[in-house]
């Protein structure tokens, strides 16, 4: 009996940060470690290359810097294969096989490319790529190629899974089963705001604390973290609710009892701002501490770190290879007869 599959990324533009753990990290590890399913892990660098082709250097950087999360936080080679999306161009020649059969239409309507597009024209003033314009096809392309039944993802992903739902139904109707249709799992925590209670945690913002911040900058960072704009005062009830500060508490603090504890002085005007802070200092601090000892053994050894994306591409290519030849005879794109 083969495992379901699971096929996930993130695409490589630097280290990443609690959102990227709560967010993705630590469902996917959960799966891993059930062991019921086959994982596919993607460092997606020709997905970040659709709007940072202009800076050399940083994907191939961020590779290593993302490989070294993963492996800090508990996603392990030896059980899951962790993939360079470039070193497979199976998923580009799908890529544009999937494009021939998807209406345009479904590419617009889609939510998160039309807020990407539109922060990226209008904020940042930059040029918004052909290749970005359609990244949500060649994400699909990524799922399909390994056939995978399961896609863990970030809240914001959604609508590409449901993208290539939609495709997948499509390629089977047109030219016959090839493709499970994939689901979709988000974490508990599906987004985690940024320190400054901005929907985005973005780098360009400032508002992120990375998995790999020394613990000198943790603190300053929780200190000058958002908390109740309307409460001047510590002896002023203050609110919980969309509270940075208390967020982050909910996500990484696990004594239950005393955030409860907290969430209530705090209701009642009988604590501030700092003493909330400095006990998210400590819970970030512990739960920080080992995965930062981890990062530095596997730093010193960055030999065998790309030994293990060389293997894990290799896993992949194996099926990528398989599938593509079923794609392309049941599209009749090949010289022999079918
Ligand atoms: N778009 C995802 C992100 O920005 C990365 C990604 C690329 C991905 N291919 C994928 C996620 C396939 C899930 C499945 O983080």
């Amino acid at each position: 009996m083969t495992k379901p599959r699971i096929l996930t990324g993130i695409r490589p533009t630097g280290p990443l940060h609690l959102g990227h753990y709560v967010g993705a990290l630590k469902k996917w590890k959960e799966l891993q470690d059930t062991g019921k399913y086959e994982c596919f892990f993607l460092l997606a660098d020709a997905q970040a290359l659709t709007d940072h082709a202009g800076e050399p250097g940083k994907i191939r950087r961020a590779i290593l810097d993302v490989t070294l999360d993963w492996l800090s936080t508990g996603l392990n080679p030896q059980r899951s294969a962790f993939v360079v999306q470039s070193q497979i161009p199976e998923i580009f020649e799908l890529e544009h096989y999937l494009a021939s059969i998807t209406p345009q239409a479904w590419v617009e309507d889609n939510p998160t490319l039309k807020d990407e597009i539109r922060i990226l024209r209008e904020e940042r003033k930059e040029t918004v790529t052909s290749a970005f314009a359609r990244y949500p096809v060649s994400q699909a392309a990524d799922i399909l190629i390994v056939k995978a039944n399961l896609v863990p993802v970030g809240e914001d992903q959604i609508p590409h899974i449901e993208l290539t739902r939609k495709i997948a139904r499509r390629f089977n109707q047109t030219f016959g089963l090839i493709f499970p249709i994939p689901e979709y799992m988000v974490g508990e925590v599906g987004r985690l705001i940024g320190t400054d209670g901005s929907e985005k945690m973005s780098k360009s913002l400032d508002n992120v604390i990375f998995l790999s911040d020394p613990k000198k900058i943790v603190q300053e960072k929780v200190m000058q973290m958002f908390t109740d704009p309307k409460r001047v005062r510590a002896d002023i009830p203050g609110t919980i609710e969309g509270n940075p500060v208390f967020i982050y508490h909910d996500a990484f603090n696990p004594n239950k009892e005393e955030v409860a504890d907290l969430k209530e002085l705090y209701r009642q005007g009988r604590i501030g701002d700092v003493a909330v802070k400095e006990k998210l200092i400590l819970v970030l601090e512990n739960f920080l501490e080992p995965i930062q000892e981890r990062r530095h053994q596997f730093e010193k050894n960055l030999d065998e770190l790309r030994s293990y994306l060389a293997e894990g591409t290799k896993r992949e290519k194996e099926i990528a290879q398989e599938v593509s030849a079923e794609v392309k005879q049941s599209m009749g794109i090949t010289l022999t007869e079918g």
